[in-house]
């Protein structure tokens, strides 16, 4: 426990109480007392888990965006809504107001409109984090457009396949992007993804790097002179609670990736809550969270979070490194940060570099320290709260998903007593539940199990986009009535749950979500590949990082293997984007199957994680034999 006061927890004890007693209450009150509605509702939930069917807030109409921006303009119209911290140090900060903001969202909302998109159009949003990004998913959300936002980081072939399966009609891009010392090709990457995307009618480009860009007559349109002709003004959409918000890919462990759907009350509620209560937010804080919005953090914990509560929100462009590795500490002692959220992949990094980079900062404006994206090792956790929190912050370690919307298991500052690398309590609202093989919930403490949650909560995305029975089978299936997340958990003596980490065919590179079978197949589509398997390996900075085993075809028998290696990782990032690279390739003679054909990846995983003596039993291999070869080659 830390030297900051820790509330009664008895409190938590006593709402999660309510809270599983009586969900329905429990959930009307907040929705009733923190958020402006149109309309209320006139049931608040309306389930069936089997079926994977919410329905939350039953006829209440609304819109999100009212109650980011346009609550907030009377009393908060003058304070700064959005910091925005450019990713190079010597070009001017951006201080957006609440008015400001109304504004700027109001004229894009015109612009969309004026571009025939209307309630209900899906938009692909392909943009750098500039504060274009969080306006155009907000000029979505007035009109009822509903935005898909793809991470800049993309390759043109992921930004197509995302476009094409929901059939976006408008994209927004920008000439290119800043990232530390490089700059991105975005306007040139989108053009390539655009030639299998016939259902764009129209490009609205924002100029940002001002490198020269191609410009298709009739389809790509400059935003800014679009914009100064926009009213600043807008009457947004009367939305029904139900309808469609956003839509954001993540990856599967099989096939094309899942373009998970949120909806409008649920989400907000959900959102507006969780950020006040796990940050512990407080009028005046100024918070950044240093993810990107092309992920969910960034959409629940940048925009919409922190808007919801009038918050002032960091939005920075660059990377952890540049100019230096003090960037952080800079940004944090610049702006005043008062609660700072970040990832274990970042923690690690800098906590490799130098201890004078954040030594002589002033960080005494913390107050709450958060991490999200992946297992905290209480090496990084220790690391983190005794060097940025200087002892005086809680540790946040919030775990949640893309489908779950927002933080699910997470300590609640200066209430809950923390622990490394323990995400601890569920929030009120949220029943965990541990399972075992079997199907059986494992009870009691000092147990370990997958984690599954038992009753809906209002954040929870509601489909797949375009596939309700991929949604069914992926999260209601394996444990009927119940919701798996495809992690495996412990709970430790006092009832704190530590998340171990995937279960399923998913690695977690530096963050960042990766089914290795998607990638097995395009490494497969190689024309020097017969085969090959892809499992994750633990990695000092990265969490996990990519082994691929991979056998040749017998005429590729005297090509460069380094040469192939290169390919290989070459037709990822074209086709995912470099964060999806495989750190060793090993060439194999064969994988070890099973005798009805499967590959024993277990067996791969201890090998790629070198713990030879725990291989476990292999004789009932139908070729056993390709074990020892496959250890002895080990890289
Ligand atoms: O494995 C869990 C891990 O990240 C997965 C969700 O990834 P994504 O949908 O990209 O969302 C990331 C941001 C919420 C989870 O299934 N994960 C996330 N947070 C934690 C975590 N693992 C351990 N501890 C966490 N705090």
């Amino acid at each position: 426990m830390g030297r900051y006061k820790i509330k009664d927890l008895s409190h938590y004890f006593k709402q999660y109480k309510k809270s599983v007693k009586n969900p329905v209450r429990f959930w009307d009150k907040i929705a009733s007392d923190h958020f402006e509605w149109h309309q209320r509702w006139s049931n608040v939930l309306d389930f069936d888990m089997k079926e994977a069917r919410f329905e939350w807030f039953k006829d209440a109409k609304l819109n999100i965006t009212i109650n980011c921006i346009d609550r907030h303009l009377k009393k908060k119209g003058d304070q700064v809504a959005i910091i925005f911290e450019p990713n190079n140090v010597d070009e001017e900060v951006q201080n957006i107001t609440y008015k400001e903001l109304y504004a700027r969202v109001a004229k894009m909302a015109n612009v969309l409109t004026e571009m025939g998109i209307s309630k209900g159009d899906r938009v692909c949003i392909y943009l750098p984090m500039i504060p274009e990004l969080a306006v155009s998913l907000l000029a979505c959300a007035r009109i009822g457009a509903v935005h898909s936002v793809v991470f800049a980081g993309f390759s043109s072939v992921a930004l197509s396949t995302r476009i094409n399966d929901c059939d976006c009609k408008l994209l927004i891009t920008a000439d290119g992007g800043f990232r530390g010392s490089k700059v991105i090709d975005l306007k040139q990457i989108a053009d390539e993804a655009l030639k299998s995307c016939p259902g764009i009618k129209d490009v609205l480009v924002v100029k940002r790097t001002h490198q020269p860009v191609s410009m298709t007559p009739d389809r790509d349109y400059w935003l800014q002179p679009l914009l100064d002709e926009a009213a600043a003004m807008h009457v947004a959409e009367v939305m029904d609670a139900e309808d469609p918000l956003f839509i954001l890919y993540t990856s599967g462990s099989t096939g094309k990736p899942k373009g998970m759907l949120h909806t409008t009350a649920g989400y907000m509620v959900y959102m507006g809550y969780t950020f006040k209560n796990v940050f512990a937010f407080k009028k005046g804080d100024i918070y950044w969270c240093t993810a990107d919005i092309g992920w969910i953090t960034g959409h629940s914990y940048i925009v919409y979070g922190p808007l919801l509560n009038g918050a002032t929100t960091v939005l920075f462009e660059g990377i952890p490194s540049y100019p230096d590795h003090g960037r952080f500490w800079d940004v944090i002692q610049k702006h005043k940060v008062n609660i700072f959220y970040t990832a274990p992949t970042a923690i690690r990094a800098l906590a490799k570099e130098s201890a004078a980079y954040f030594e002589n900062r002033d960080l005494s404006s913390l107050k709450v320290i958060g991490s999200v994206g992946e297992p905290i090792n209480e090496e990084a956790w220790k690391w983190y709260y005794e060097n940025i929190g200087r002892r005086r912050c809680p540790l946040v370690d919030t775990w949640w998903q893309t489908e779950t919307g927002g933080i699910m298991i997470s300590p609640l500052a200066f209430v809950t007593p923390t622990k490394p690398s323990h995400a601890t309590l569920p929030l009120p609202g949220i029943q965990p539940a541990l399972m075992d093989e079997l199907g059986n919930e494992i009870h009691g403490n000092l147990v370990s199990g997958n984690l599954c949650i038992k009753f809906p909560w209002p954040g929870m995305a509601r489909t797949i986009y375009g596939n309700h029975q991929r949604y069914i089978d992926t999260y209601f299936s394996t444990y009927p009535g119940r919701y798996f997340s495809g992690d495996g958990a412990l709970r430790d003596e006092t009832g704190y749950y530590r998340i171990t980490g995937r279960v399923d065919d998913i690695v977690i590179v530096s963050g960042h979500n990766l089914g290795t079978a998607p990638l097995e197949d395009l490494i497969n589509s190689h024309p020097s590949v017969a085969e090959s398997a892809i499992v994750g390996f633990p990695h000092d900075i990265k969490g996990n990082a990519l082994y691929g085993f991979v056998i040749l075809k017998e005429e590729a028998g005297n090509s460069d293997g380094d040469e192939i290696r290169k390919e290989i990782n070459q037709l990822i990032s074209d086709n995912i984007g470099p964060i999806a690279k495989l750190d060793k390739i090993q060439f194999v003679q064969g994988l070890p199957k099973t005798r009805s054909g499967k590959i024993m990846r277990r067996i791969l995983r201890k090998i790629a994680e070198n713990e030879l003596n725990s291989l476990g039993d292999t004789s009932t291999l139908l070729n056993p034999e390709v074990v020892d070869n496959i250890m002895s080659n080990r890289l």
